[in-house]
């Protein structure tokens, strides 16, 4: 994996722009964060970043369903258009009807000669290179370094964020070592024939959780499904029944609530693979990742990746051609 290269190429911006980027975001009157897919999963870490680090609300919304919003863009609203290659037909259509409303659109982009690089007022470029599969994973974790630098900066914290994030090299390259995929290649084989796979998160790490139950669908055809760990009392527990699956994305900011939502799955049956910088009774799995706090985000989606990919190759799947999928979605 060139994760460890790229997230140390998506640091590289210019300062000026980005905090001209933050002085927009700060005077707004609204701000929308738009994606489709791993980007809107992007967006949405986004928002607990800015709530969490700045006190900034935005609205991540799904670039589908941004036209049940535009009554809302006048040309003080700012929106934020996040797609890796730059020609989503939902995300295009988006841009252009914040341009009729006279609204400001920041691309964050990784293809430059795309229509979004083109087409928006403003851009961030994610530097990743092109991605060669259909699975959005580099470019994935370049968009959330991004909404970090973003939510550093907003804080005041520029340069501290520069550092922090780029002291992320080393647990990402260990992350992806051979041991780190041999460890995911055991669990890929005791997971690859169930029939369903639960998620679950609290705040950025929600996210997390739905990004990753993403991958596992998108590769390996397993219905991965992400819940907010406090939403499984709502209906979600109906579904837990003995040898279920759950893995759980722990937090040193949610560990005693993301620790007691897993509790109400083992109870009922569940298998709980444990996404934690330390291992817990709870868990019959444990997937070893360091705490990074607000850095978590990228950190905690490496080794999922990673599963998806090996439960793919379990199924004898292509993990780089996966069915009904294009790489880039010019359709709406
Ligand atoms: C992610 O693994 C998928 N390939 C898909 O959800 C993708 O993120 C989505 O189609 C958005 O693509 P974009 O970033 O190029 O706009």
């Amino acid at each position: 994996s060139e994760q460890d290269e790229t997230i140390l190429r998506a640091l590289q911006q210019n300062e000026e722009i980005v905090q001209g980027i933050c002085d927009n975001m700060r005077n707004a009157a609204g701000t929308f964060f738009i994606g489709c897919g791993s980007s809107y999963n992007a967006c949405l870490t986004g928002s607990y970043l800015f709530s969490k680090a700045a006190k900034l609300h935005v609205n991540p919304v799904l670039a589908s369903e941004f036209e049940n919003h535009e009554h809302f863009l006048t040309d003080k609203t700012l929106v934020f258009a996040v797609s890796q290659s730059g020609e989503t037909a939902d995300v295009l259509d988006a841009v252009n009807a914040a341009k009729r409303r006279g609204s400001r659109v920041v691309g964050i982009v990784n293809r430059d000669g795309s229509i979004l690089a083109r087409e928006s007022d403003g851009q961030l470029f994610m530097n990743s290179g092109p991605e060669i599969c259909v699975l959005s994973t580099k470019t994935y974790t370049s968009q959330v370094v991004l909404m970090e630098m973003l939510a550093y900066a907003l804080a005041g914290k520029y340069e501290e964020g520069l550092k922090k994030i780029g002291s992320l090299y080393l647990d990402i390259y260990k992350l992806t070592s051979r041991s780190m995929r041999e460890y995911l290649a055991k669990l890929a084989a005791i997971l690859y024939d169930k029939r369903d796979i639960y998620l679950i998160g609290r705040g950025a790490q929600y996210a997390t959780a739905l990004e990753a139950a993403l991958k596992i669908k998108e590769v390996s055809y397993i219905h991965a499904e992400a819940f907010a760990g406090g939403e499984l009392k709502h209906g979600p527990l109906a579904l837990i029944e003995e040898g279920v699956p759950c893995i759980v994305f722990v937090s040193s900011d949610n560990k005693s609530k993301i620790l007691s939502n897993a509790e109400e799955i083992k109870s009922r049956g569940g298998y709980i693979i444990g996404v934690a910088s330390e291992r817990e009774e709870i868990f019959d799995y444990w997937i070893k990742v360091p705490e990074a706090e607000e850095l978590n985000p990228i950190i905690q989606i490496i080794p999922m990746q990673v599963l998806a990919y090996q439960l793919a190759v379990y199924r004898g799947l292509d993990p780089d051609k996966p069915r009904n999928l294009a790489k880039s979605v010019t359709v709406t």
